[in-house]
């Protein structure tokens, strides 16, 4: 096997735009330079994309990022035929979107890479499209006899809306974007009169919103790598030191949560972590990674699954790649383990007969 052509895909049209170029760079770092040549393609917040020539390291509090650099050639798509630039085509044997969230992380990339006929790491464009609906997904989940938190979706923030909310979700209640992520426009509402403001901030953010009732509860997070056979590894426990993981705990404030590896549970929970992630990765359709969220009650020890992401955060302290290095597989194996998996299932639909 030679030398093999990764793109990796970063920044993107997205409120996580940043993540992205601090989780790329650690992708960057960690391939395997006598495996894989790297072709760098960055995003700009308008959504245009160019050529890296030179990767672009920026130091930071959190790390390093890459940065996006706009006087470049621009990336066109070629239905059929891969990527090009004015300079001629891009030679790309896979693909790695380290995009998060709009535009990345929800299909509609993994859509283009499809028609540009491109393998490329993570979930397919179903899976993709489902895992960024929460709300869907939790539908799918239910139906799948999966254990989730209540919910009730509104598209409305009209008085008439909030009252009908009370009468089915008592306070404490939690309000969200059915579509955002990194904890945007999330509020916890504590008393009746918070809910109106809540929901007009939710709905700045996305047409259709969550409600669910708050859960006392631990926050657990488990790995899954696979395609057919997917495995799930040991998971790890969010502690954050907020009110709930919100974005400040997340990408603010240094000391917002601690994360701990792996969570101290006892063994047959963690067992049922585990296999729940697998059960919660099929049904939603993902492939090759997903970092499955549950809550873990308080009181009852009831798993409860909250959310799925299909490319979660990258950098040297994400919670994904530290749960598959505790498990023994470290990041750039890691790495090496995505890439065959993308090859794998890209092999597995051009076997496949689109007519008769
Ligand atoms: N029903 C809930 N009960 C308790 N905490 C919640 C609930 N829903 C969300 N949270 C808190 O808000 C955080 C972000 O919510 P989440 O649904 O994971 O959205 P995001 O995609 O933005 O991470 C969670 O990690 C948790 O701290
Ligand atoms: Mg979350």
């Amino acid at each position: 096997m030679g030398i093999r052509n990764v793109c990796i895909l970063f920044g993107g049209r997205s409120g996580e735009h940043e993540v992205s170029c601090r989780s790329a760079a650690s992708v960057a770092k960690n391939l395997d330079p006598n495996k894989y040549r790297q072709i760098l393609i960055g995003i700009d917040k308008a959504g245009r994309w160019y050529l890296q020539h030179k990767a672009q390291f920026l130091k930071e509090d959190y790390g390093e990022r890459l940065e996006v650099a706009t006087m470049a050639e621009v990336v066109s798509v070629v239905p059929g035929q891969g990527l090009g630039s004015p300079s001629g085509s891009l030679n790309v044997d896979v693909v790695f979107p380290v995009l998060h969230g709009t535009f990345g992380e929800d299909g509609t990339v993994q859509g283009l890479l499809e028609i540009a006929d491109l393998p490329y790491v993570g979930a397919g464009v179903l899976g993709s499209s489902l895992a960024m609906d929460k709300a869907k997904t939790k539908e799918i989940w239910r139906q799948s006899g999966l254990p989730v938190v209540d919910f009730i979706v509104v598209r409305d923030g009209s008085s008439e809306s909030t009252a009908r909310i009370l009468k089915k979700i008592p306070v404490p209640l939690f309000v969200k974007p059915v579509t955002a992520g990194s904890s945007v426009g999330i509020t916890k509402v504590k008393s009746a009169d918070q809910l109106q403001p809540a929901l007009a901030e939710a709905l700045r953010f996305d047409s259709k919103v969550m409600v669910e009732p708050a859960v006392d509860a631990r926050e657990i997070e488990c790995a899954v790598l696979g395609n057919e056979s997917p495995q799930a590894f040991a998971p790890g426990e969010i502690l954050p030191n907020h009110e709930f993981y919100s974005y400040e705990a997340k990408y603010i404030d240094p000391e917002g949560a601690e994360l701990k590896l792996p969570a101290d549970l006892p063994e047959t929970l963690s067992h049922e972590i585990r296999s729940l992630a697998v059960a919660a990765f099929r049904a939603a359709e993902c492939s090759g990674m997903a970092r499955v969220d549950f809550f873990l009650e308080r009181e009852s020890d009831r798993i409860l699954l909250n959310e799925i992401n299909t490319i979660p955060g990258f950098t040297n302290i994400s919670m994904y790649p530290k749960m598959c290095e505790a498990s023994g597989l470290a990041y750039p194996k890691l790495l090496d383990r995505l890439i065959e998996l993308a090859l794998e299932r890209h092999n597995r639909r051009r076997a496949l007969r689109f007519s008769l």
